[in-house]
């Protein structure tokens, strides 16, 4: 694991923007695992007309369940606000898994098999929930789990409440798995501010323990830390 501490939110998140157009210019034709959250708004806002996105493919780590693309609260809404809007990604290779679906099980399994359809994710970018958990896979998930819906722990629904605005935070999420994250073949996690210390600090210790989602990283080759 790879750590680079920057003195301030915008070096983080131009590191990282750097880190995501580097890729794209690589390989054009880039796979992509993407966070939603406060933290990468930064790293999107900098990635906009700096290279072409025409040939990338998205997967989103997680949605709500429940709630349509239409929702603000959505990270569908999120990612067309955030990214998708600024840049010529064609729409066709934007994946996120729909939280409305009627059958959720299947939806998984669907999008599980999109992600190896698409060859697997080469590069994804992380947040950290305060709890360890990444994607939405929250405290106690095996390190072995595949895309599969999930209940969110109250912790988490207060935390991402802002944008339900008195709406009542969904319970329940679609989420990739911890597997799903390891087998991405270059994984960079960004954290940033005072509320991620803690987390920050737990994963720097090095316990590996399924209570804390985040330590699953250590099992792979090429995790890049960001922090602020
Ligand atoms: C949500 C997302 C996570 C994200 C986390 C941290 O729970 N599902 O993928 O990492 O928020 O968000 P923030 O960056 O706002 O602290």
């Amino acid at each position: 694991m790879k750590w680079r501490e920057f003195p301030s939110y915008d070096e983080l998140s131009s590191h990282a923007a750097r880190l995501f157009i580097d890729a794209i210019r690589e390989n054009p034709r880039l796979v992509l695992g993407l966070p939603t959250g406060r933290t990468p708004i930064g790293m999107y806002e900098r990635v906009v007309d700096e290279c072409s996105c025409r040939d990338i493919t998205t997967f989103n780590l997680d949605e709500y369940v429940g709630v349509s693309g239409e929702h603000p609260g959505s990270y569908c809404a999120y990612m067309w606000r955030h990214l998708f809007s600024h840049i010529d990604i064609n729409k066709a290779n934007t994946h996120i898994p729909d939280g409305t679906a009627p059958d959720l099980d299947a939806e998984c399994i669907r999008y599980e098999r999109s992600i190896a359809d698409a060859g697997g994710l080469g590069l994804t970018f992380l947040g950290l929930g305060q709890n360890g958990h990444i994607g939405f896979n929250e405290p106690g998930t095996p390190f072995d789990s595949r895309t599969r819906v999930v209940e969110l722990t109250h912790s988490t629904r207060i935390a991402n409440a802002g944008l339900f605005e008195g709406d009542h935070v969904p319970e329940r999420a679609i989420t990739i798995g911890i597997a799903t994250i390891l087998e991405s073949k270059r994984i960079v996690l960004l954290a940033s501010g005072e509320s991620k210390r803690d987390a920050i600090e737990r994963l720097r210790s090095g316990e590996v323990s399924e209570e804390f989602p985040a330590s699953a990283l250590h099992a792979h080759s090429d995790v890049t830390v960001l922090t602020s």
